[in-house]
């Protein structure tokens, strides 16, 4: 049986009635202080003094602490131990705390900041992948992957493109900024109640930075207000800044981020730089491609190292590219480090290898859908890294498009749109998606759980996921309840807790369900188990193991249909003396990535799936708007087909968003511009298409994880491309096809007026 998929969110009435209690919405302790950090003005520069004697005498400021005042290892670093809390003698980003003030409220810990003296001696920042390149900063970390040998398969291509495109930032826009509320407790314990989708990072990290044992440390995290990554790395800064506070005053910490400094000095989406030269022949069929691809790391390592990994890994989008070679490498910058965001590399791959697709297209003057589906993985082909790409759907994906957009008609309709339009002019964009899902790093695929029955036939559940919006509570109670035959009512999850689910992996790379639910449908599996045998007791022994099944909230017998409730069950089960509870553990099988040698089965499964943009643009201004979108998107066989659909259109606009208006400029300082709402524009509900449709599509799948599903939250993502695309296409019917246009990432109206230009 499979859950039902039109369950609505667990807390969506606590949601709508604005009852859910996100961190520090509820009372804090008494005598809970605040935490301010003094953050570096210079994105590059020593540290000649630091001077606060002027802020211990302000009323109520209670000390202020720098990296001589933290007892254990002054390093935040997990991937690799290149950062600091807070530094010793440089800062390396504007933002970077340099050391913390603490208070007892909010305004004398404003009134401080301005009075702690810190004397620097500045030096010139870098910034870009350019300025890197020409100082030869990179981080030093390389990845290859090879097949075949492309140099030779050009001499024999019809056609070769070499080119440069560049993209920009992303800035996460979380509704809740970062905060975190540290309580101290007996023994040398505390309590961080933390914004993260890492709790067990934060404990592990915390406990280095304050020379502590993990046992002494409980994270907790009820629910973020959004998080896309950025709280996957970023929150364990402030998380052991506050422990540190709490550590020398012994008394509950908490620190909340304004949102202009969340926005200014927190770490983004990897800007990029990728440089390719591709050949194919007269057909469009690409033979071979070579890559440089390059990020922009910012001041530390952070995740950038496995942020690049993914990106090597997607650059073949959904296409099947014989001889290939790729080589990326990570520009160190002094921009704040950037970080995970919600597909991790992959965007900024696609948005490469769709842009060559449109090249080759253009170049041919075929229809871009024919050369994404002459070059489409065929069953069984592998990719690069020599993973066999199986149970296909790309081909499939781009007719179904087709089909649902009416393609034919609707480029006819576009066509002579432009023809009778002279400032307006109409534009058709196309991505295709393959996207590999697994953390990359083998060990982050595993997932706990804990469930518990009570006696009143209740259920609660505790799993190692971080619910931040994208409803992975409300999957895993369908997956509990469902194995329980329960109304979905009677579960409840628990906030993630890593006394109560341990070693968690981050919330991340679209693997919560797959990983956490198996686990939690182990757990409930094992428990059914002793269920059944004390069922069958009280069937009085007349009834087979095999008999007994889990409906409506009770337990029945097949053969004499006769029926227990689940309370009466679970009560009995405890009198008996019954074990109800379970801790689970789940392990994705067969992966495993050889960094070294470049080859592997990186991914456990795949998703597929396309899109259709259509945009109208005014020739005049740049401005323009999406008229209409077309998604196609297999999910398995669905846990709860809303969520998904949910997801899949809001990923559709943060892709959007970032293809095409938000953008982040740094002065030649490194002094984010773009700090705040008023000038970083995200697509709102103006933006959204006029018609906008998604058909998911449900397949069996033997490669998809619990129940059949597929992991949601990243691939879509990158749908939104389609519109820079399409964009591309509706100033190429300027110059009816004579010219292409060429719009580097985020094809803001500006960028669009000025390609415009180059065409007339
Ligand atoms: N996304 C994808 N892969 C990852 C992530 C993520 O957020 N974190 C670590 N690997």
């Amino acid at each position: 049986m499979k859950p039902e998929s039109n369950i609505t969110h667990i807390d969506g009435e606590l949601h709508v009635t604005g009852k859910t209690k996100y961190l520090l919405e509820s009372p804090m302790p008494q005598g809970t202080l605040v935490m301010q950090p003094v953050f570096s003005t210079y994105a590059s520069a020593d540290i000649l003094l630091i001077n606060y004697d002027e802020v211990l005498s302000i009323p109520g400021v209670v000390t202020v602490l720098t990296h001589k005042d933290i007892p254990g290892i002054n390093q935040i670093g997990v991937i690799e131990f290149d950062e600091p809390l807070l530094p010793e003698d440089k800062v390396s980003y504007i933002g970077q705390p340099v050391a913390i003030i603490v208070c007892t409220n909010k305004e004398s810990c404003t009134t401080a900041l301005s009075k702690v003296k810190i004397k620097y001696n500045p030096h010139t920042p870098i910034l870009t992948i350019k300025e890197a390149e020409k100082q030869n900063s990179f981080f030093d970390y390389k990845q290859e992957v090879k097949r075949d040998n492309p140099d030779k398969a050009f001499e024999k291509c019809d056609h070769i493109i070499e080119e440069e495109i560049t993209g920009g930032a992303q800035d996460h826009l979380y509704l809740e900024t970062q905060r975190v509320l540290v309580v101290p407790d007996e023994g040398n314990h505390y309590f961080i109640y933390s914004a993260t989708q890492s709790p067990t990072e934060i404990q592990s990290v915390v406990s280095r930075i304050l020379g502590i044992k993990s046992k002494d440390i409980t994270v907790d995290v009820k629910r973020l207000g959004g998080a896309f990554g950025g709280k996957e790395r970023k929150a364990t800064i402030f998380a052991s800044l506050a422990a540190l506070a709490s550590y020398h005053t012994g008394k509950p910490v908490y620190f909340i981020m304004s949102r202009q400094d969340d926005m200014k000095y927190t770490g983004k989406r990897h800007p990029f730089k990728t440089k390719y030269k591709v050949g194919f022949d007269k057909n469009g069929k690409i033979l071979a491609a070579k890559f440089q691809l390059t990020t922009n790391g910012g001041a530390y390592t952070d995740l950038s190292t496995a942020v690049l990994e993914r990106f090597v890994l997607n650059i073949d989008g959904s296409y099947f590219i014989p001889n290939i070679g790729i080589k990326a490498r990570i520009a160190k910058t002094n921009l704040p480090p950037n970080t995970a965001f919600r597909g991790f590399g992959a965007p900024q791959a696609f948005f490469s290898i769709e842009h060559i697709i449109e090249r080759i297209a253009f170049k041919l003057k075929k229809d871009p859908i024919e050369i994404r589906i002459i070059n489409a993985y065929k069953e069984e082909q592998p990719a690069p890294y020599g993973q066999k790409i199986k149970e296909t759907f790309i081909i499939e994906s781009l007719e179904k498009l087709k089909n649902n957009s009416n393609y034919t008609s609707l480029k006819k309709d576009i066509e002579n749109f432009n023809k009778t339009h002279k400032f307006e002019k109409k534009g058709i964009g196309v991505v295709s998606l393959k996207f590999g899902i697994s953390f990359t790093s083998k060990f982050l695929n595993q997932g706990s759980a804990l469930v518990w029955i009570y006696t009143d036939g209740t259920v609660s559940v505790s799993h190692g996921a971080v619910e931040m919006g994208q409803e992975v509570n409300t999957k895993i109670a369908q997956i509990v309840a469902n194995e329980f035959g329960l109304d979905i009512t009677r579960i409840r999850v628990e906030s993630t807790n890593t006394k109560r689910v341990a070693n968690t992996s981050p919330t991340a790379a679209s693997t919560a369900v797959d990983l956490n639910g198996s686990a939690a449908l182990k757990a409930a599996q094992k428990i059914k188990q002793r269920l059944i045998s004390q069922a069958t007791k009280l069937f009085n022994g007349k009834c087979n193991k095999n008999d007994v099944y889990f409906q409506n909230n009770k337990i029945f017998c097949k053969q004499s249909g006769k029926s227990i409730t689940f309370e009466e069950l679970a009560s009995s089960a405890y009198f008996n003396r019954i074990n109800l509870g379970a801790q689970e553990f789940y392990r994705t099988p067969g992966i495993g990535f050889d960094r070294e040698k470049g080859k592997g089965n990186p991914f456990y499964y795949y998703v597929y799936g396309a899109a259709l943009s259509v945009v109208k643009v005014d020739l005049l201004t740049g401005m323009y708007k999406v008229e209409k979108t077309y998604i196609v998107h297999e999910d398995g066989n669905p846990i709860n087909n809303h969520i998904d659909i949910g997801q899949i259109q809001g990923a559709y606009i943060q892709g959007m968003g970032w293809a095409t208006m938000e953008e982040i400029i740094y002065d030649n300082n490194g002094n984010n511009l773009a700090a705040n709402t008023s000038v970083y524009k995200i697509p709102t509900y103006s933006d959204t298409p006029e018609v906008f449709e998604v058909e998911t599509i449900k397949k069996n799948r033997k490669f998809a994880s619990v129940l059949g599903s597929k992991g949601v939250g990243e691939p879509p993502f990158i749908y939104g491309l389609s519109v820079i695309y399409a964009l591309q296409n509706a100033i190429e019917s300027i110059s009816n096809y004579k010219k292409e246009a060429i719009l580097h990432l985020p094809a803001t109206p500006e960028k669009v007026l000025l390609e415009i230009t180059k065409q007339k």
